[in-house]
């Protein structure tokens, strides 16, 4: 093994000794099967019925894997996933079971027992339905995290439509693109959400994306404000709606395995967002599976996942893996640090919260609050704690393995995608040893490589692309539709950065293309980009992602003005809102910088190598391409001066 300096500098050896996890977690783990790999590589694919086994089918399913057209898991079995995620726990006598426990951001808090879930399914789905939503249907969602919103999704799983949920963060123009994209005649919104405190108007985005749209669009409204706002016609309320359909019932309906379950966009490497399309059977067996064996929840635990359901961390494992378990899931709207820093901290006391995820950004705040907020509470429900969505350093994954977990509990660092449905790599908490700042081994029935710019396998140590050589259950339906002419050479890449060591485990070092993990939401830089160049006066610009002292990333927007562009306070002010509008707030660029030029080569490619060196303040290396190297220093003193 290469103990030498990775790409970001970090040096692999600081990874330290391997944390063994403790007895007391494994006497109680789901998974403690050392052998577990093993038996999934001899019997591949047909290890994948273990997934498949954690789900009640409809009718059974012919063969595992059907590798003849593409990819198709579970071929020939259907099933339906809210029988699985609701009723199945009730007829097995879970009823009063919490299924969900919701806190809002006013101090309220809500807790449907599963049979409460099954009632409100149920009568969401016969008002859909009488609405007219039929099997393959787009219903879209537009809503804070409130929990009319996984009802909502599986309300549409129940009559197997297709939900496409859209994160409440995002504006009117995006909310519109994914409405028209999907011809999505329905819509479930409501009114506003409360952050920190402030009202904020959804309803009035909703009504501007519908505007835009060729397709007409049905309008439910979840009323959260409460402030008397009268809806208009185009909107019918979603609390009376339901009262007039309380006691339906509606039969789920089978749906294929390969049936779709839903679509989310995500951001890919061009200036659109990218449709990412995921299935009944396999995507609900590895989510299911991997919340059994990674996250150790099964009924009678408590998850606390804190990312937005808005977001595929939110399917998976707000709403769809720990439901499929019977499984109590926590919700709550808002943010970790209001109204004090010790927030979510409370959450996990008064919930007795048995498992709780997070991505590393959220923990870095933590960390940098002090250790007194989560000390202030009894953490000692706490079993597992978990992170996704970009890499953890050791500094980091230390404060939570002490001042979170108590020292007592593993931590599963787990990788995985949009497209890849599920987890894919992570130790196995009850089995494996942990190695703080690497992920893990890939799961059991999960072929990994990190490979050099040919696709060959690079030495351990050395950093490579992540490529994924065998499918998987949970993979997007888009990945799996073309295996080409030999299907074992089929190949996933990742578009992640990582070493692999000698013992297996993989360490990721962040985005290789021009996507990146913002406070742990991926965003594309092409897209923040098309909305900045169709600003009045910007002649170009580039978008790069930079790392701020506490290892976030922040966002820099190089943007060279056209000569007459006016004022440089008014123009900056006009490329911030254009991408508040295009996109969302969220994806504001936290540093605008007008410049001059942009390092180019001699065919006119923007090198934005150099822009991320010049925002980390790094030595710019290799300027011998740029038929501008002039611009360097120019863009150095320009940084300089606003940092
Ligand atoms: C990153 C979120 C390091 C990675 C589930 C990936 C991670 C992208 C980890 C996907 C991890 C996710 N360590 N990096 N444990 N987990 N990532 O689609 O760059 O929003 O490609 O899915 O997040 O982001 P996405």
């Amino acid at each position: 093994m290469n103990e030498g300096t990775s790409s970001t500098g970090r040096s692999s050896a600081a990874s330290g000794t391997p944390i063994q996890p403790p007895a007391s977690f494994v006497a109680g783990a789901n998974v403690t099967d050392g052998s577990l790999r093993e038996s999934f590589a001899e019997r591949w694919p047909e290890c994948w019925e273990r997934a498949a086994d954690f789900l009640d089918w409809s009718s059974p399913y012919d063969t595992v894997l059907d590798a003849t057209d593409g990819y198709d898991w579970f071929a020939g079995g259907t099933l339906n996933a809210s029988y699985n995620c609701v009723d199945r726990h009730v007829e097995a006598g879970r009823k009063s079971h919490a299924a969900l426990k919701w806190e809002g951001r006013l101090g309220e808090t809500r807790t449907y027992t599963y049979h409460d879930l099954y009632r409100e399914v149920n009568a969401l789905a016969a008002a859909l339905r009488e609405r007219g939503v039929e099997a393959g249907d787009v219903v879209t969602t537009y809503m804070p995290m409130l929990p009319e919103l996984p009802v909502t999704m599986l309300a549409c799983a129940r009559i197997g439509a297709v939900h496409s949920v859209v994160f409440a963060g995002y504006s009117a123009d995006a909310l519109a693109m994914r409405l028209a994209d999907t011809e999505s005649a329905y819509l479930v919104t409501c009114d506003g959400y409360y952050r920190r405190g402030t009202a904020y108007d959804l309803k009035r985005k909703a009504d501007n994306a519908c505007l835009d749209v060729p397709q007409s669009v049905d309008r439910l409204i979840v009323d959260r404000l409460d402030d008397d706002r009268s809806y208009g016609d185009n909107y019918v309320g979603y609390a009376a709606l339901l009262d007039e359909y309380r006691g339906e019932t509606v039969e789920p309906v089978p749906r294929a395995a390969s049936d779709p379950l839903f679509v989310i966009y995500t951001s890919g490497t061009t200036g659109r967002p990218k449709a990412v399309r995921h299935t009944t059977g396999g995507y609900l067996a590895q989510v299911a599976w991997t919340s059994h064996a990674v996250l150790d929840l099964g009924p009678g635990d408590t998850h606390l996942c804190s990312a937005d359901v808005g977001w595929i961390t939110g399917h998976s494992y707000v709403v769809y893996g720990p439901l499929a378990l019977g499984a109590t899931t926590v919700l709550y709207e808002g943010t970790s640090d209001y109204p004090e820093r010790d927030h979510l901290w409370g959450i996990v006391e008064r919930n007795a919260v048995d498992v709780f995820y997070a991505a590393p950004t959220v923990i870095r705040a933590f960390m940098k609050w002090g250790a007194e907020y989560p000390a202030d509470h009894d953490l000692s429900s706490l079993r597992l704690l978990g992170t996704v969505g970009e890499p953890i350093d050791e500094t980091t994954w230390r404060w939570y393995h002490e001042n979170v977990g108590g020292g007592e509990c593993p931590i599963v660092d787990t990788w995985w995608q949009t497209e890849t449905g599920g987890i894919l790599v992570s130790t196995l908490p009850g089995v494996d040893a942990m190695r703080p700042g690497a992920a893990g081994p890939p799961l059991p029935g999960i072929a990994a490589d990190v490979v050099d710019p040919h696709g060959s396998p690079v030495e351990p140590g050395e950093s490579g692309s992540l490529v994924l050589t065998r499918p998987w259950p949970g993979m997007a339906l888009d990945l799996g539709e073309s295996t080409g002419e030999d299907p074992t050479d089929w190949r996933y890449e990742t578009g992640d950065a990582a070493t692999v060591d000698a013992g297996g485990y993989v360490r990721l070092l962040g985005r290789e293309g021009n996507t990146l993990n913002v406070a742990g939401r991926r965003l594309g830089t092409r897209e923040v980009e098309a909305a900045i160049v169709a600003v009045d006066g910007v002649a170009e610009a580039a978008v790069v992602g930079a790392e701020d002292t506490r290892r976030d990333t922040v966002l820099y927007a190089y943007v060279t003005p056209q000569r007459d562009a006016g004022s440089e306070a008014r123009l900056r002010e006009r490329v911030r809102d254009a991408v508040a509008d295009a996109i969302g707030g969220f994806a504001v660029p936290d540093v605008v910088l007008l410049t001059p030029d942009l390092p180019k080569t001699r065919s006119g490619k923007v090198l934005r190598r150099h822009l991320r060196q010049i925002a980390n303040g790094e030595a710019v290396s290799d300027t011998g391409a740029l038929r501008n190297p002039e611009i360097v220093g120019e863009l150095e003193s320009i940084v300089d001066g606003v940092s």
